[in-house]
């Protein structure tokens, strides 16, 4: 038997509505149902490009077909919390996009409603899979670092943050969209050790839009690393994507698909390049279904994905006050 799945938002943006209906129908134990999109002309695209879907006109509508068991949330921030609450209240599994939700009040109340129901919640959160952060940390994990006091992790460049990405009430911002993935990134490379501490500063400006155009977070961790996010759209020169330090060597990517140690390494000169790892999005949805059909555990635990929501709510108040924001 297969966990019927319906897609909520099937935007243009980026095609993520395509994307998750691709991930969804190439996963065993999984079948594409539905799709729903507040948007008639974004429901008239998915009539077209999914056959087989069942295309919705309400989202409650999605909600009382007993075929869908799952839905997804691949909407604007703001929504995800209200939409995942009403699922899980609908008794429906929940898997969110990124950013999990805006605040922690919010995610208690995703996990809570979940939790009532009994029924499972967790985040897109692929970039766990991403080739870069699964060579970081296997690199971290093997030692060659020596004890890691330092990481930076980045991704800044020059891009417009067009429609909702550009408004503060929907949860536009840099720190939202790419510090979501940066952030539950850091959090997973250091747990169990959980942040302490954190000082972010923001910039506005470059692009007219109301959020900030540029995010510095410095997160302190309770084993003593700090760590760096250093995330946004009108940024002339690029840091690299990720420089770990460590007492022993160095680890550096430049980009995503390149990687070199230095430092203190046997048997080189003291210097070698790493191979960089393949990404693999499709584990996240081949364990949803492994987790829905055969009870394996959870890959992405929202209790987890919440320690990064707290990061994230903790640098706007630092950014606000000018204040170091201890956890
Ligand atoms: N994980 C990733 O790699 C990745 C990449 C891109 C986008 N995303 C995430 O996907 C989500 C959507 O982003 P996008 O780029 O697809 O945006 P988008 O603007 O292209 O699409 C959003 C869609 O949601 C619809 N919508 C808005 N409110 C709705 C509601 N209440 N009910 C139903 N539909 C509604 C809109 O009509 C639109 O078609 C965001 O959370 C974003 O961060 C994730």
């Amino acid at each position: 038997m297969s966990i019927g799945v319906g897609l909520v938002g099937y935007g243009v943006q980026f095609g993520m509505g395509k994307h998750h209906a691709e991930q969804v129908r190439q996963t065993q134990g999984l079948e594409l149902r539905g799709v729903y999109d507040i948007d008639p002309s974004r429901r008239e695209t998915a009539r077209v490009e999914q056959p087989g879907a069942r295309v919705y006109d309400t989202y409650e509508g999605m909600l009382e077909d007993p075929g869908i068991d799952t839905v997804v949330l691949i909407t604007p921030h703001d929504t995800h919390a209200p939409l995942s609450v009403q699922a899980s209240r609908a008794g429906k599994h929940v898997i969110t996009e990124k950013v999990m939700c805006l605040n922690t009040k919010e995610a208690d109340e995703m996990i809570s409603a979940a939790r009532e129901a009994d029924r499972a919640l967790t985040v897109y959160q692929n970039r766990r899979w991403d080739g870069d952060y699964l060579t970081v940390l296997n690199v971290m994990e093997s030692g060659a670092l020596g004890r890691v006091f330092q990481i930076e992790s980045s991704v800044n460049g020059w891009w417009f943050p067009a429609g909702w990405r550009g408004l503060k009430a929907q949860g536009g911002g840099m720190l939202y969209d790419w510090g979501a993935h940066l952030t539950d990134q850091l959090v997973q490379l250091m747990l169990p050790a959980k942040p302490v501490s954190v000082y972010a500063t923001f910039h506005h400006g470059g692009h007219d839009v109301d959020v900030e155009t540029q995010a510095t977070v410095v997160i302190r961790f309770e084993n003593g690393v700090a760590a760096q996010i250093d995330v946004g759209c009108v940024s002339h020169i690029s840091r690299p994507r990720w420089l770990v330090r460590g007492e022993r060597a160095a680890l550096l990517m430049e980009g995503s698909d390149s990687a070199k140690i230095k430092g203190d390494l046997e048997d080189t000169s003291g210097e070698m390049t790493v191979a960089v790892e393949k990404s693999d999005w499709h584990a996240f949805y081949k364990n949803i279904s492994r987790h829905l059909n055969e009870g394996a555990v959870l890959a992405v635990k929202p209790e987890e994905v919440r320690i990064a929501i707290g990061v994230i709510e903790a640098a706007f108040e630092s950014g606000r006050t000018g204040q170091v924001v201890d956890f």
